[in-house]
């Protein structure tokens, strides 16, 4: 017997009953996207309840390949499970290999005498399985998905009740395969569709910093033309020649700064930048960081204080020093003519990091600047120079390349600390940039 014949009303009130309950709980496990084999194993184990002598399984089809895979069967040998596994479908190629090649049901009432499994025949003796009979699970285009397997361990034809129970049953298991292979090609759709999205973001920010590094290198790389010409073309006087190098020098150094930053930027986002941690004293670093600055804080007769703890830090000293040095020029260059600069170590509520501020009483960062500050060139400039921020936006001009918190942000980062905008307003901005606190060292 190779087929079966369509069952009457067989279907006890009890199994009616009983499959209900059972349909809308896997139903529900569908609902919650439980994993498949979750729920074959579910919808197995319920079949298993009404036919209790029997094991089932559930193979599913992998058309590409023509093979059988392992789908769920709570109760089978693990031996016979894994022994099945990748069957190569076909009509000779046991009960479930046959269903699934021909898209019939196949009943071997015994293994032993069975022609089709004959390949088999000993992997079932050892698993004590001696009928099997396979039902093609079918998917929304009418072939098969997978086969649904009931074993038994003595000689067996389905009875009518039985076939009812594993119509039902595999129609379950059927939508839900369906089910998942709806949701993973809906992820998979997903994913590529995330995957094109951040491609095309990627490509575009390289395009925008690629133009902007050139417009940014424009202006200087024309001054030093334009001086050099000068030179070359005119007998300047003493006094002329110099202030022509000093602006081929300032000129060549601004173009030099843009350079390294943009070379520190694409290394960090390509996470090829070198870092080496080491405990770093923090009121050393930042010591070193007011001296550098305190000629350009006196240009702009800005007062710098610092009130830094004994705190030592994880850091690489060099970069963290890019960082603060960052940090303290903006407060300087973008704060006000006559401002304050206060830089501080503050107790942070994880006993593991600390927290340094850099705060001034500047005219605050712009808000529309706010959401793209870390981003390269999120410049404060205005053109029209109407706004508030616009008379300390002019001074900054000059000087201001926009890459600084950029790279101040990334660095933090890479040496596994963080850095945010305290607070920023009409009063003045403070900037806060969290580090690991040195294992063993202890605040002050
Ligand atoms: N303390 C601050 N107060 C007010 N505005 C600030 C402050 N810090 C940063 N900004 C604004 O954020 C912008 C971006 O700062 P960022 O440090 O990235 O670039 P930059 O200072 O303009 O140039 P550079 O690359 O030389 O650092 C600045 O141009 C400025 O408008
Ligand atoms: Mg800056």
């Amino acid at each position: 017997m190779t087929a079966l014949e369509p069952a009457g009303r067989v279907l006890l009130e009890e199994d009616a009953v009983r499959m209900l309950d059972q349909q809308a709980e896997v139903l529900g496990l569908i609902a919650r996207a439980a994993p498949l084999p979750e729920v074959l194993s579910r919808i197995l184990s319920s079949l298993e309840e009404l036919m209790p002598e029997a094991q089932c399984s559930v193979l599913l089809l992998d058309r590409e390949e023509g093979r059988l895979r392992h789908g769920a069967a709570p109760s089978l040998p693990q031996t016979y499970v894994a022994a099945i596994d990748g069957l190569v479908i076909g009509d000779g190629a046991g009960s479930c290999g046959t269903a699934a090649a021909l898209n019939i049901a196949v009943v071997a009432s015994d293994v032993r005498t069975d022609p089709r499994w004959v390949a088999f025949r000993d992997v079932a003796a050892t698993a004590g399985l001696r009928s099997c009979w396979s039902t093609p699970i079918d998917g929304r285009d009418s072939l098969p998905v997978g086969t649904f397997a009931v074993y038994h361990p003595y000689p067996h034809s389905p009875s009518p009740r039985e076939q009812q129970l594993v119509d039902r049953y595999s129609h379950l298991a059927s939508v839900a395969i369906e089910h998942s292979t709806a949701m993973r090609d809906r992820r998979a759709r997903l994913e590529a569709e995330t995957a094109r999205r951040t491609a095309e973001e990627l490509s575009r920010a390289k395009s925008e910093l690629l133009a902007a590094v050139g417009h940014e290198a424009r202006t200087p790389i024309q001054a030093i033309v334009g001086f050099a010409e000068l030179l070359s073309t005119m007998e300047l006087d003493e006094a002329h020649r110099r202030e022509a190098l000093d602006h081929i020098g300032a000129a060549a150094g601004h173009v030099m700064d843009l350079l390294s930053d943009v070379l520190d930027i694409s290394r960090l986002e390509g996470g090829a930048l070198p870092i080496s941690l080491e405990p770093v004293p923090l009121r050393g670093v930042m010591v070193e960081v007011l001296g550098l600055v305190s000629s350009r804080a006196a240009q702009r007769r800005v007062e710098l204080a610092q009130d830094v703890g004994e705190d030592v830090v994880l850091a690489d000293p060099r970069r963290l020093r890019q960082v603060l040095l960052n940090l303290v020029t903006n407060a300087i260059r973008h704060g006000h003519v006559d401002g304050r600069v206060h830089v501080c170590t503050r107790s942070d509520t994880d006993p593991g990091t600390v927290l340094v501020c850099v705060n001034d009483d500047g005219p605050g960062i712009p808000p529309e600047l706010l959401a793209r500050l870390f981003l390269p060139f999120a410049h404060g400039r205005n053109p029209s120079g109407s706004s508030r921020y616009a008379a300390a936006a002019d001074a900054a001009q000059e000087e201001s390349i926009g890459l600084g918190l950029a790279l101040a942000h990334g660095l933090a980062e890479v040496m596994g600390g963080d850095l945010v905008v305290g607070s920023s307003g009409p009063g003045g901005t403070s900037m806060h940039l969290r580090l690991p606190r040195a294992s063993g060292a202890s605040g002050a």
